[in-house]
């Protein structure tokens, strides 16, 4: 499973690719506005760290505005994935963006199979199932990310399951269980994935040992 990180954050990024651990960079506006930067500039920041995929997002609701945005967004850099919302004018900039202009799109705001469903038939290279909002309403989001994969899998689709909303570990490793095809991970998170209290325990006591012996390794 690919890791993306769900930021905007330069510093995080520039930090979490050093350590290998990012394939892509997922951003959307309110994660802009947070940055305090204008998108074009973060964005092209972010493209010049992170070699896979960065999408970056359309405000525009009605297709032709929509398209032009693409268009804007696209000229940042080649690994630029547009991210359109699961709309009809969205589905339709879809399709258009991967077939005219031979460009990633990332279909956001995927709340059911349905529409995951249509972002696969309108071409999507990625699809981005909420589950930590879905897990909000009371329902349970994983099952949405089980229900997607079946779909795909009927039917070979070869839009990859982009897990979106991730707020636990649990989200991770459940997404991994399921055979998602990427997550994307709020910093913190992606961090947390390392942490086990044995670990520490472990190399505390090790590292204990090995001071008794008084060596040294080369
Ligand atoms: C994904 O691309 C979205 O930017 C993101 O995962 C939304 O997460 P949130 O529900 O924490 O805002």
């Amino acid at each position: 499973m690919k890791f993306f990180v769900d930021t905007a954050d330069i510093k995080e990024i520039r930090e979490l690719n050093e350590l290998g651990l990012l394939d892509g960079v997922t951003t959307n506006p309110s994660l802009i506005l947070k940055s305090g930067g204008k998108i074009a500039e973060v964005t092209k920041q972010i493209c010049d760290i992170v070699d896979g995929p960065v999408s970056a997002e359309v405000v525009a609701t009605e297709y032709s505005a929509m398209m032009k945005e693409a268009e804007t967004l696209s000229k940042i850099a080649e690994n630029v994935c547009i991210k359109v919302p699961l709309t009809l004018d969205g589905l339709k900039a879809c399709r258009s963006i991967r077939n005219d202009m031979n460009r990633m799109v990332n279909v956001t705001l995927c709340f059911s199979a349905n529409q995951a469903l249509l972002a696969a038939k309108a071409g999507a290279s990625f699809i981005s199932p909420f589950v930590g909002r879905v897990d909000d309403t009371g329902v349970d989001g994983m099952e949405l990310i089980s229900e997607i994969r079946t779909i795909y899998d009927n039917y070979d689709f070869a839009t990859e399951i982009l897990v979106a909303s991730v707020r636990t570990v649990n989200h991770v490793k459940q997404s991994a269980l399921i055979g998602a095809d990427v997550a994307t991970v709020p910093p913190a998170t992606l961090k947390a994935l390392v942490k086990h209290p044995l670990t520490d325990n472990g190399l505390k006591a090790f590292l204990a040992d090995w001071e008794k012996t008084g060596q040294k390794i080369g």
